[in-house]
């Protein structure tokens, strides 16, 4: 039995076709005659590899890189369309040209549909064979030009996505960094209002004393709360940028009012408003962060208060909606939006909280754009603009649901629907 053979013959140098890699070509045939003759044609065209059976034939697609291969169907041992099968499972991309003799019409179709680019009828003449191989060589070598861009474009898209997710996270970062300034700066507004009440009620004296003592002990303990909710909105923040899941909470609803009422009273904002805000008759449980619904009802609050120099009032009240809420009679307008979380269920029991003012109202073309992040209308230096899209993504994360009414002279409410428990 002859064994696989392999011959590299190199053309002259200077000849264009060496400028470009030449092809491989395997040989199969277990006649030598037809072998021989197949390396007479080709020697000066490709390197060669030549195979007297399917066995070695296997084995050298197993150890060279081939672009085409012509390959005899009918062969003792190991047949054609076994070979091919073979061949094409070790190297998909290369091209077969089988050559038939007396085959049936069903063998040479089966061939085909195994992959064989091409058949021949034995015996070939030489131009046809030629023009067979150069067309299969051409063939492998467009293919392979197709995948090589593919690869290429695979690879560049997946270097876009990086580039695209550094973005991301680089946008994120400092979303979150200027959140935490805008949010700790409610806090601190808070402590710097309780700060001058304590400097007011100690004056010039040099002791302090009874009624003048408790008050302070009073504010300081206020100042140290806020000094925690300031730690505790930087620690939620940092958390969520490290991508760590937030634990289980719950929040008296009742308890958030009333430390609302505290903070907004000291408020500087506040100013002449009448701020009104109604505790709820039953005690309500919500599914989600305090600091995270202090940080909503503040934002809405100081938003409301801030609406217009003129006094005017802040109406902040809670409703159990023990049906679920009716949103038949919602729809998006020049008056009214509507932001679904994702995730909400109007599965009752629903907390609705409303802030609501009888300011200036806010105008039509303003209003598609208020959850925008940096979209402000305040003076510049007055306001950043991120309010509204933290309270937005707040809420997102409560899984609630938030509708919008304001009319140009009528006032604003922000109506604000939350999953909530009974406290029995
Ligand atoms: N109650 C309201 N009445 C009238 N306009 C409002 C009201 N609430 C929000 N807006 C409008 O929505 C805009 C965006 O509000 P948002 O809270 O996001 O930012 P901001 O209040 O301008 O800035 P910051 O929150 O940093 O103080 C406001 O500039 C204002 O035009
Ligand atoms: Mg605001």
């Amino acid at each position: 039995m002859q064994s696989a053979s392999t011959s590299a013959t190199t053309s002259s140098a200077g000849n264009a076709r060496a400028e470009k890699p030449r092809g491989t070509l395997l040989i199969v045939d277990d006649e030598e005659g037809p072998r021989q003759s197949l390396r007479v044609v080709f020697k000066e065209d490709y390197n060669l590899l030549l195979a007297s059976n399917g066995h070695d034939a296997v084995e050298l697609a197993k150890n060279h890189k081939i672009n085409a291969a012509v390959l005899d169907i009918r062969m003792t041992g190991m047949s054609g369309t076994e070979v091919l099968e073979k061949l094409k499972s070790i190297q998909p991309s290369i091209e077969v040209i089988m050559l038939t003799a007396y085959e049936t019409v069903d063998t040479v179709r089966q061939a085909l549909r195994l992959g064989a680019c091409d058949y021949l009828n034995k015996p070939f003449d030489v131009p046809t064979i030629r023009k067979a191989v150069a067309t299969a060589m051409e063939r492998h070598s467009f293919a392979d030009e197709i995948r090589s861009n593919n690869e290429k474009l695979t690879a560049l898209q997946a270097e876009l996505h990086d580039q695209r997710l550094q973005e991301e996270i680089t946008r994120t970062r400092g979303e979150i960094y200027a959140s935490i300034i805008h949010d700790i700066n409610g806090p601190l507004t808070i402590i710097s209002g309780f700060i001058q009440i304590i400097n007011q009620r100690m004056g010039d004296s040099k002791r302090l004393e009874g009624e003048d003592m408790e008050m302070v002990k009073d504010r300081l303990r206020r100042i140290t709360r806020q000094v925690s909710n300031c730690i505790e909105i930087s620690h939620r923040y940092l958390s969520f940028m490290r991508q760590q899941p937030a634990g289980p909470a719950r929040t008296n609803v009742n308890q958030i009012l009333d430390d609302l009422r505290e903070l907004l009273n000291v408020h500087p904002s506040k100013g002449a408003n009448t701020l009104k805000i109604h505790t709820l008759a039953q005690e309500v449980e919500l599914q989600m962060n305090g600091t995270d619904l202090i940080q909503i009802l503040l934002n809405l609050a100081i938003n409301a208060l801030q609406c217009s120099p003129e006094p005017h009032l802040v109406d902040i009240a809670g409703q159990m909606l023990n049906t679920g809420a009716d949103f038949s009679h919602l729809y998006e307008g020049p008056a009214d939006r509507i932001l679904y979380g994702q995730g909400f269920s109007n599965t009752p029991p629903l907390l609705l909280l409303s802030v609501r003012d009888d300011g200036p109202g806010i105008p039509p073309d303003v209003l598609p754009k208020i959850f925008q992040p940096y979209f402000t209308t305040k003076a510049p230096g007055k306001g950043t603009g991120l309010g509204l899209a933290i309270v937005h993504r707040l809420l997102k994360e409560a899984r609630g649901c938030m509708h919008v009414h304001s009319k140009p002279g009528e006032g604003t409410s922000f109506n604000i629907y939350l999953p909530a428990t009974v406290k029995r």
